[in-house]
């Protein structure tokens, strides 16, 4: 059968999949339909940190599944509570709402800066103000999309909701220039994702603590996929040592299995709702609650944050020592890595497509930028598999 003309046939075209069919995967291994074998160094943009099939998170799930799933928060569990108290400790922060993807964390983190905002800052109504960067990419709903850079991904969305200020990512004097006693928060990635994994100057989320301290703004981080050890810390702002007042999470809180995400803050700002100000049928449900936790605690005990930061290491040393007169720059933390080529040689898109050909898994981003992000559990031998093939593909890429 064909799959790819039936999935173009009845599915939406919101995607430009690489023409690969994949039928099964295992740890970071992938099978596609006809048999071959990929090393997965994308994890479904992080979601699969603990690799595929991870047998604890199968384990709970199918026993969490079967004995209770979904019941709606309109009522307790015995699990909800002892995954987001483990959340809470893992971030240092206090207290969680629960949510089933990215997106709709980070609009729970927008309505909790914006509420915080009207009740405790005393912002005029319909005022509030959050500052947030160019090349920014926190979801795709109309609100988040509305304060988007990027034309393509707004492009016939609009109208979009106010209250949104753009400043260049990486520039903290810009956000300080740019706070009025509107402002409520600065919602930033730590590390820009999308846009090609973009690392900040030193300094910087430390720079930001400071200016937001100073003139009573939350400072609000998205770790959806820089968090839970990606970057070879547990997140990301841990590198500058400072605490945000929120933090969005999602991604591989899930195991790999499922959609469950996370606005984890203080006190303070999670104090805000009340009952009925905010909700998800789904989210906080047993099932994602139970997989959360066995995520968690996979994380800590197979050692991921220190892999993530020894094989990160390893595998930013092999790309860097690359010898390719087409690659512009190399950079990343952990097991994070973009790789940019002189767009006038190549596209990353058809770096893509060869890495394919050869057993390697990555994607594109802007064109320009291929992402290097295996599942956090590979070995030093996996890597060098990968490192084989993509060397390959980058000497040839050359002529
Ligand atoms: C930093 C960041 N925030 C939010 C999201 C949105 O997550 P989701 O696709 O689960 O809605 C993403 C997805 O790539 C992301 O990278």
């Amino acid at each position: 059968m064909d799959f790819i003309a039936l999935e173009r046939s009845v599915t939406a075209h919101n995607y430009d999949p690489l023409p690969v069919v994949l039928t099964e995967a295992k740890g970071v291994w992938v099978t596609d339909t006809e048999g071959r074998r990929y090393l997965d160094m994308m994890s479904a943009y992080s979601a699969v940190s603990l690799g595929h099939g991870h047998p604890r998170i199968l384990n709970a799930m199918m026993e969490q599944a079967s004995r209770l799933a979904v019941t709606s928060r309109a009522y307790h569990t015995d699990i909800l509570g002892p995954f987001l108290e483990r959340l809470v400790q893992v971030t240092g922060l206090d207290m969680a709402l629960p949510m089933n993807t990215g997106a709709e964390a980070v609009e729970t983190a927008i309505k909790a800066a914006r509420r915080w905002g009207y009740s405790r800052k005393k912002i005029a109504p319909d005022q509030a103000e959050i500052i947030v960067a160019e090349n920014n990419f926190h979801g795709r709903t109309t609100t988040i999309v509305g304060f988007s850079s990027d034309e393509s991904y707004r492009e016939g969305f609009g109208p979009f909701a106010g209250g949104f200020k753009l400043v260049p990512f990486g520039d903290a004097t810009a956000v300080e220039r740019m706070m009025t006693k509107n402002t409520c928060a600065v919602l930033i990635e730590p590390i820009q994702g999308e846009a090609g994994i973009v690392v900040p100057p030193e300094g910087y989320l430390k720079d930001l603590r400071a200016i937001c301290d100073r003139h009573n703004v939350l400072l609000i981080l998205d770790e959806v996929q820089s968090g839970l050890g990606r970057t070879g810390r547990w997140f990301a702002h841990q590198h500058e040592d400072i605490k945000p007042d929120g933090l969005v999470l999602g991604k591989a809180l899930g195991g790999g299995v499922y959609p469950v995400s996370a606005f984890v803050g203080t006190h303070d700002v999670m104090s805000v709702f009340n009952p009925g100000s905010h909700g998800s049928t789904f989210g906080g449900n047993a099932l994602a609650a139970r997989i959360g936790l066995e995520a968690l605690a996979i994380i800590e005990e197979e050692h991921l944050v220190e892999r993530s930061a020894e094989m990160g290491g390893y595998l930013q040393d092999r790309l860097r020592a690359m010898r390719s007169n087409i690659v512009k720059d190399v950079r990343g933390r952990g097991l994070w890595v973009g790789v940019e080529v002189d767009a006038n040689v190549v596209s990353a898109r058809s770096v893509c497509d060869a890495l394919l050909e050869n057993g390697v898994l990555s994607k594109d981003t802007h064109g320009t930028v291929l992402r290097f992000a295996p599942p956090l559990t590979i070995t030093r031998d996996e890597i060098d598999w990968g490192m084989e093939r993509i060397e390959r593909v980058f000497a040839r890429a050359v002529h």
